[in-house]
């Protein structure tokens, strides 16, 4: 078969795994040949490609980001955007297409799918949001940056008596805060599932200086809000799934948290680091299984399907499933939050 792949949306570690698994497995054993779109949709768009076969793919298991590179175009919003797809999946005489991303880029697969294509989506985002299954790659190497970030803030912190508030990425959800919070023992977490409660923060870090703790790490999802509040963006602007480009929340929390306790609070905001790098080895395992998992699923013709792993088992759902909503942090990991702090 000739099949096509693409990475859509914000990178994440493990892109490169999943390319080099599906191309191998591909390639190896069922004979097929690959074409690689270039930056996500606007690649299909302009029929941009590059030649995925065993040299293009060999080496690239460790590296992150993505050989393919990655943007966020909404071929809904492109006029004649689905028609110059079709264009060029016809050109390339493809039979199938790959495409590894998040809700956004999922949702353009489908769509596609809907009129014809032959789709199959792997799920990709560090935001680890995707219903349907329990985790996306990429989401375990931002946990470990983030809880590294934690760890080291928690010496600086100490030796000045400080608050330090923590921002971490997770637009709808707060997996990577509740995560890393819980991993690096931070002492206030909070995600976007919950409004920000800055008395019971304050609170908590109070009770730790009262007792003697003069300092306390404070873990924030970019997601998260203040009661009634708004959320926290850069500026005005949105992309073009119409999402803000949020920052700031941290150094909100960290200015409330100040004005309330008087105790000095300082922010830092991780950004991009959380989404750059090497993947790690569960990340580069969980990648290569969904990339053979896709392409198996390809010559299974099973199409419109995410691949998704379920407890320790790689299965696959419908792709409408897995964009049907935003899978968030559940009361059991907030439970173990609440186990370890104070009661009011
Ligand atoms: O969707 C993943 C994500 O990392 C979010 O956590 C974050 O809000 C967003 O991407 C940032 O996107 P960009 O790199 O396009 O600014």
């Amino acid at each position: 078969m000739r099949i096509g792949m693409l990475t859509g949306g914000g990178d994440c570690p493990g892109l490169n795994a999943v390319i080099r698994a599906a191309v191998r497995k591909g390639i190896l054993h069922y004979g097929d040949e690959f074409v690689g779109f270039l930056e996500g949709w606007r690649g299909v768009i302009e029929n941009n490609t590059m030649p995925l076969n065993l040299e293009t793919t060999s080496g690239i298991l460790q590296k992150g980001g993505t050989i393919l590179r990655s943007s966020r175009t909404n071929v809904k919003k492109v006029p004649g955007g689905f028609e110059k797809c079709l264009a060029s999946i016809k050109a390339n005489k493809l039979d199938a297409l790959i495409a590894l991303g998040g809700d956004d880029t999922q949702s353009i697969t489908l769509a596609l799918g809907e009129q014809g294509v032959k789709c199959v989506g792997v799920p990709k985002t560090i935001d680890n949001d995707l219903s349907g299954t329990d985790v996306c790659f990429g989401f375990d190497t931002a946990v470990s940056i983030a809880t590294e970030a934690v760890d080291r803030l928690h010496s600086t912190a100490e030796s000045h008596n400080r608050i330090l508030v923590c921002e971490v990425m997770g637009r709808d959800a707060g997996w990577i805060a509740i995560s890393s919070g819980l991993a690096g023992g931070a002492d206030v977490i909070l995600v976007p599932e919950v409004p920000i409660d800055i008395e019971e923060a304050c609170r908590l870090i109070k009770y730790r200086w009262e007792h003697g703790k003069k300092f306390s790490i404070v873990v924030v999802a970019e997601g998260a809000k203040f009661p009634e509040g708004e959320l926290a963006t850069h500026d005005a602007s949105v992309d073009s799934f119409g999402h803000a480009r949020l920052a700031g929340i941290g150094q909100a929390v960290a200015e409330a948290i100040e004005k309330r306790t008087g105790y000095e609070t300082r922010s830092v905001n991780l950004g991009h680091t959380q989404r750059g790098g090497t993947p790690t080895a569960y990340d580069r395992m969980l990648a290569t299984r969904y990339g053979t998992a896709a392409i198996d699923l390809v010559h299974a013709g099973k199409f419109n399907r995410l691949v998704v792993l379920k407890g320790t088992q790689i299965s696959d759902i419908p792709l409408a499933d897995a964009i049907a909503k935003t899978r968030t942090v559940g009361e059991d990991l907030l439970n173990v939050m609440k186990g370890l702090q104070p009661p009011r």
